[in-house]
C-alpha cells in the first residue's frame, strides 16, 4: 500500500472513530434535527472490530430485514428501498449503527434496526448481506434521453466523485465509501439531494462540499449513469459475485 493511501485510510478511521466515547445511543436522538453528522455510538466501533458470521446473520436478515430489502437484498427498483447486496460490510455497519443511533434519519427502518440484539448481530447481518450476489436489474433512469444523461453523468462523476467512490462506482471498503454502481436510480437521486440539502448529515464534510456545487439536473445525470453501471464483482473488495440474470429476484 502506498504512503498516501495509508494516510488517507488513517484519516478515515479517525473520522469514523473520533466520537467513539460519546454515548449517542439515546432513544430521542432521532427527533433531533441538528444532530452531529458523525456522532459515534460505541457499538459502531465494536461492530467494526468484530468478525461477522454470515450464517448467523442470515437468520436476522430473514426475520427482520427481508420484508423490505427482499430475500435477494436487492431492494425495490422504484428506489423506495435501497439495494444492499454486495455493499461493503463496513458501509453496512456504519449505516445500520447510524440509523440505530438516529444519526441517519430513517423513521421507516428505525424500529427494525433497533431489533438487532447487539454489535455482534450487526456485524453478522452485515457479513451476510455483503456476500449476496449483486442483482443486475436495478431501477434505471427511464427517460427517452437516457443515452445523453448517462454520457453527461459519466463526465460529471469522473470529475469529482470517482476520487472517493472509485472509477467504476465500486467504493472502497476501508474508507467507508459505498458501492454506487447498480444502485437504484431513484434511491441515488434522493440520497444525493438529501446530502446536498443537509437532510442526511452522516457524510464526510468533503463530500458535502463537493455535492453542494451540483444542481438537480446534474444530479439526475449522475444518478442515471451510476444506476446503469454494472461493476464486475471482482473489482469490489469482498462481494461474492454478480447474480445471473435468471435468478436475480
Ligand atoms: C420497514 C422497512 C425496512 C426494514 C424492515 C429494514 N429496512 Fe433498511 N432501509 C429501509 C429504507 C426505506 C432505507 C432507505 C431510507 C432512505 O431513503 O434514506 C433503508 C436503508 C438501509 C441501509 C442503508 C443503505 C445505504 O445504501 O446506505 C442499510 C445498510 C439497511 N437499510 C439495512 C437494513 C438491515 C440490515 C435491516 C434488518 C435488520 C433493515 N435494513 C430493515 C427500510 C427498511
Ligand atoms: C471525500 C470523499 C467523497 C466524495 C468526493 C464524494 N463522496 Fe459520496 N460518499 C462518501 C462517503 C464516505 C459516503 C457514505 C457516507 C456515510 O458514511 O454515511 C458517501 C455517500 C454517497 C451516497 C449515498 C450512498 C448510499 O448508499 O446511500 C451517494 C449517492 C454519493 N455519495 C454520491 C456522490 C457523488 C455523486 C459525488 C460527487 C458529486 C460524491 N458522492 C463525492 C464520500 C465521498
Amino acid at each position: 500500500m502506498n504512503k498516501i493511501k495509508a494516510l488517507a485510510i488513517a484519516a478515515a478511521m479517525v473520522w469514523v472513530t473520533a466520537w467513539a466515547q460519546v454515548p449517542a445511543d439515546s432513544p430521542i436522538a432521532i427527533e433531533v434535527r441538528d444532530y452531529k453528522g458523525n456522532t459515534q455510538p460505541s457499538e459502531k466501533v465494536e461492530a467494526l472490530r468484530l468478525k461477522g458470521v454470515a450464517k448467523a446473520g442470515r437468520a436476522d436478515f430473514k426475520l427482520i430485514c427481508e420484508a423490505c430489502h427482499l430475500v435477494t437484498g436487492g431492494g425495490k427498483p422504484d428506489g423506495s428501498i435501497p439495494q444492499l447486496a454486495g455493499q461493503h460490510s463496513t458501509v453496512l455497519i456504519k449505516q445500520i449503527t447510524d440509523i440505530r443511533a438516529g444519526n441517519r434519519h430513517n423513521p421507516m427502518m428505525y424500529p427494525f434496526a433497533r431489533q438487532l440484539a447487539d454489535a455482534q448481530s450487526i456485524a453478522n447481518v452485515s457479513a451476510y448481506v455483503a456476500t449476496l450476489c449483486i442483482p443486475l436489474d436495478s431501477g434505471k433512469y427511464l427517460g427517452a434521453d437516457s443515452p445523453r444523461q448517462i454520457a453527461e453523468g459519466k463526465v460529471l462523476y469522473d470529475r469529482e466523485c470517482a476520487q472517493c467512490h472509485q472509477a467504476n462506482g465500486e467504493g472502497l471498503k476501508e474508507m467507508f465509501y459505498p458501492v454506487l454502481a447498480g444502485q437504484h436510480y431513484e434511491y441515488l437521486l434522493r440520497q444525493m439531494k438529501n446530502i446536498r440539502e443537509g437532510v442526511r448529515t452522516n457524510v464526510p464534510p468533503e463530500m458535502f462540499k463537493v455535492i453542494t456545487k451540483y444542481d438537480s439536473t446534474q444530479l439526475v445525470s449522475i444518478a442515471a449513469y451510476l444506476a446503469n453501471l454494472n461493476t464486475p464483482a471482482s473489482m469490489m473488495m469482498q462481494s461474492g459475485s454478480m447474480c445471473r440474470a435468471a435468478k436475480t429476484r
